[in-house]
């Protein structure tokens, strides 16, 4: 079985939701206290063992291009002036030993489409695809969900979804899957359909933005027409493959926060502050001191 070595971080959405703040800048961009969301996501695929990133990048994105480039003279300053901790955390942006890949969609036609993009480089490998919106956070000690999802595959090796239960309600927000129990978090999977109202879909098991998925997926995203919003669906080549091989629904441990929304990124930047080394105890007794 193939090891999981190359990850896929789409990063050419609009970003819509968050305007203007996403007018000149990406999304992936927002900081969560003192790191860009697309930083937390990278950090999450390498701790899974992956070596080969390779974002899927569109117009407005160069700054994404820069934040995991060697920044020569900030470095040469903060060596200069002696501040060795910021050095070093500059530095860290890019663990070494990684390799960076960027490919242009020429326009967002649709997260499927974005995937679609990877291809030449991916090969005929497993992969992961990381949705750098949706951060993750797991308890200490827990690892972080995309290991889970590599462990699992070591075991299984067959594609798999990261899902988590939610409100009936909110079922239109999310690629949603019917299943079957499996193992202990492991769910087989019988369908998957994008954005369902609540009345029709046909569960509340909501898929969170980590994928690994066999490379048999291009060949779906490749042939599969526009669906749900005029946009190639990354649901849609998925509903495919699952007609050809098994797909496996892992109940990931941890908490998700949608960043691409605004409520969404405010949960998160309290929930990282309050755990941050240098500022978490004392936001805390700040929010204490408010309520
Ligand atoms: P979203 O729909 O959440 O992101 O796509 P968006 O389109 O940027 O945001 P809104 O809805 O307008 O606010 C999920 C992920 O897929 C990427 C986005 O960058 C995001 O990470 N994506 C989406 C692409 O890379 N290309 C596309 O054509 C569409």
């Amino acid at each position: 079985m193939k090891t999981v070595r190359k990850a896929v971080f789409p990063v050419a959405g609009l970003g819509t939701r968050f305007l203007p703040a996403t007018k000149a800048q990406p999304k992936e961009m927002l900081p969560v206290v003192d790191k860009p969301l697309i930083q937390y996501a990278v950090e999450e695929a390498v701790a899974a063992g992956v070596t080969e990133l390779v974002f899927i990048t569109g117009r407005n994105k160069r700054a994404i291009e820069d934040h995991f480039d060697a920044a020569h003279e900030l470095e040469a300053q903060l060596e200069a002036d002696g501040k060795t901790q910021l050095l070093e955390a500059l530095r860290g942006t890019i663990p070494r030993n990684i390799h960076c890949i960027f490919i242009r969609q020429p326009a967002p036609l649709g997260l499927g489409h974005a995937v679609l993009c990877a291809r030449p480089v991916i090969g005929d490998e497993p992969f992961a695809i990381l949705l750098a919106d949706d951060l993750m956070d797991v308890d200490q000690g827990v690892p972080p969900v995309m290991a889970q999802m590599t462990q699992r595959y070591a075991q299984e090796g067959v594609s798999m979804l990261a899902v988590q239960e939610v409100p009936r309600a909110e079922t239109r927000q999310y690629g949603i899957v019917s299943s079957e129990p499996y193992r202990p978090h492991l769910e087989r999977m019988r369908a998957i359909v994008e954005k369902p109202a609540p009345e029709s879909a046909p569960s509340t098991l909501a898929v969170a933005g980590r994928y690994l998925l066999t490379p048999r997926v291009f060949e779906h995203l490749a042939r599969i027409e526009k669906g749900a919003g005029g946009e190639i669906q990354l649901t849609d080549g998925i509903a495919a493959l699952l007609q050809e091989e098994p797909v496996l629904a892992h109940r990931f441990d941890g908490r998700r926060y949608d960043c691409g929304s605004k409520l969404g990124y405010l949960q998160a930047t309290v929930a990282m502050a309050l755990k941050h080394p240098e500022v978490g105890e004392e936001f805390g007794a700040y929010l204490r001191g408010r309520q």
